[in-house]
């Protein structure tokens, strides 16, 4: 708005509501930190009005808006450069009260207006295996959780596993028939997978297993007690083996399965059909939607319900019930047009209360195997995702190991603190989990990736590895430092520029709040990660620039890395990095 001010300034005819000011953050450049293509557009929708009086073109326009005297304390000075942007220079006051709030404050979010957003992520599906698609969707969910928690929202984080339908008939049937005494005698975990395998088998392959089967459907629907009490294990048989996954990413999901809706499935059903938008189909219910040309298929052919019903049953729970103004649905792009086809179905309904619900798809590629194709063990099979996890913490071991022996060489400057043995298990559990975290949540996520543990624990590379000890790194200066209590230290001292330096790390930091917000409107966590990475280069850049320890300026950029600091820890908790004090 202080740039808004000094347009208007420069040329005060311009109607002041016709134009907003569009920021583009500048991160590699030492004297300005943020250009803005407004004059372009200003230019060309007012030149025909002449408000510009002889000015011939943006660039000059823009020359203008750059030699205009304009006092504020923001910016420091504007200049027009090719083409009629414009770049900025904050105020270095404007900068250091930035900072000082910051360090004194904490990190904080101006939420405009607080809204109840669903995160509907993981959802894996009862005794199928859960796959790497689930990984993704639960690494991108959590993370997005976190940030949308942090910014102040009221957020509902959902499971909608896969925890009804057909697939139980085969599933009881054969436990029935392979585990009579179940309850007594529990099948292990690992049998369960091969519960559903066997049980498909014999499906595909058994005239009377399918039938019985078939009739499983039937009686599980109606509740026979039964049925349900062998639904129940096989539910929570698969729910422990998740939660082991869930444990170890540190995630919080609370479950609302498909099973959740099952009682209201027949009045939703109703309720579109006297809505009149249901047509019959060879027998199935199906809603059109306009412009697709796969339908909403409400019932099937035999009366049963599905996938679609149980989303249209959801949505409405969500919106209505919940009092949800933004639901979020993290699957894989394939299910895109599932989505739009409820999306659309809810509105048909009139579910959605415009302008407020908002309906989204955050659809992610898949996870490729290091080579570019699909993700298999050598065998063959299908990865585990506790082996995964495992195998990221084995390397993270080595890598760890590797670092220490370079800093007794004393390739890296020393920290002069030693790990016990228990402190080498929990960093390099942490910094497995957060090399495969990271390396999937900086990914653009509508591409496909590749799984690649080099990759993602190259500690050079843009990868947890790096910026985990690029904090521990900070941490030993403050350290080092001496100062026994930065509470204290903070109270009675203020961050001052002194160098260009820090003016540019200390800018990136300020641009926080508006990378966040930038993140949940474009569902765009990628962001966060390259916000990340660029104060960790920055960083780097400075110690190559100033002295921080023993120098007249020590003060003012200890505040500083107390001020990197606090916002690397508070980005590393978004993206579900757990940092490492020392190595
Ligand atoms: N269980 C589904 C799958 O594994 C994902 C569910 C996503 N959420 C939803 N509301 N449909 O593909």
């Amino acid at each position: 708005s202080a740039m808004k001010t000094r347009v208007l300034t420069a040329f005060p005819n311009l109607p002041q509501n016709s134009f907003e000011i569009q920021l583009e953050a500048i991160t590699n450049n030492l004297n300005f930190e943020y250009k803005t293509p407004t004059v372009i557009r200003i230019y060309n929708q007012f030149k025909k009005q002449n408000l510009f009086g002889d000015l011939k073109s943006e660039v000059e326009v823009a020359q203008k808006i750059a030699a205009t005297e304009c006092q504020d304390n923001v910016i420091q000075k504007v200049e027009a450069i090719e083409k009629g942007f414009l770049t900025i220079q904050l105020n270095n006051q404007f900068i250091e009260d930035e900072i000082n709030s910051i360090l004194t404050n904490g990190l904080k979010f101006p939420l405009e207006k607080k809204q109840k957003v669903v995160v509907d992520f993981s959802s894996p599906n009862i005794a199928k295996e859960m796959h790497v698609g689930h990984l993704r969707s639960t690494i991108l969910g959590e993370s997005l959780c976190r940030i949308l928690e942090f910014q102040g929202q009221e957020v509902v984080r959902v499971n909608h596993i896969g925890d009804w339908g057909t697939q139980f008939g085969m599933l009881i049937n054969h436990l029935l028939e392979e585990y009579p005494d179940y309850q007594t005698n529990k099948p292990a975990l690992k049998e369960l997978e091969d519960l559903y395998k066997e049980a498909k088998k014999k499906f595909d392959s058994n005239e009377e297993f399918k039938v019985k089967s078939q009739q499983f459907v039937v009686k599980l629907q109606a509740l026979d007690p039964v049925c349900i009490d062998a639904w129940k294990m096989i539910c929570e048989l698969s729910r422990q083996e998740y939660n082991k996954i869930y444990q170890r990413l540190n995630v919080k999901i609370t479950e609302y399965g498909e099973s959740y809706y099952n009682p209201i499935l027949p009045e939703i059903v109703k309720e579109c059909e006297a809505k009149g938008i249901v047509e019959l189909d060879q027998g199935a219910k199906i809603i059109r939607v306009k412009g697709e040309k796969v339908p909403l298929m409400i019932v099937k052919k035999d009366g049963g319900y599905n996938y679609d019903t149980t989303d249209m049953a959801a949505a409405k729970t969500r919106i209505l019930d919940w009092k949800c103004d933004r639901l979020l649905y993290l699957t894989d792009v394939g299910q895109w047009n599932h989505f739009k086809l409820v999306f659309e179905g809810a509105k048909l309904m009139g579910w959605h209360q415009p302008p407020n619900t908002s309906m989204e798809h955050m659809g992610f590629g898949l996870v490729l195997g290091p080579d570019g194709k699909k993700f298999k063990t050598r065998s063959g099979d299908t990865v585990k995702l506790i082996d995964l996890l495992d195998e990221a913490k084995e390397r993270a071991l080595k890598q760890i190991q590797l670092r220490v022996q370079e800093n007794q060489q004393g390739k890296e400057f020393s920290t002069g603190t030693a790990l016990s043995p228990e402190e080498f298990e929990t960093a390099a559990e942490r910094m497995g989990i957060a090399a495969i975290k990271y390396y999937d949540l900086k990914q653009n996520r509508i591409s496909d990736y590749n799984f690649d543990y080099d990759k993602m624990l190259d500690p050079k590379g843009n990868t947890a590895v790096y910026l985990m000890y690029s904090y521990v790194r900070m941490l030993s200066i403050l350290r080092k430092s001496g100062i026994q209590d930065f509470e204290v230290f903070k109270a009675d001292h203020k961050f001052k520029i002194t160098h260009q330096h820090e003016r540019h790390l200390a800018a990136q930091l300020l641009r926080f709040v508006d990378v966040l917000q930038s993140v949940t409107d474009q569902l765009a966590i990628n962001w966060l990660c390259d916000y990340i990475y660029d104060i960790c280069v920055k960083i780097a850049e400075a110690y190559n620039q100033y002295r921080i320890l023993n120098d007249e300026h020590t003060q003012t950029r200890l505040l500083l890395c107390e001020a990197v600091k606090m916002v690397l820890l508070q980005c590393f908790y978004l993206v579900g990095i757990e940092p490492i004090e020392k190595i």
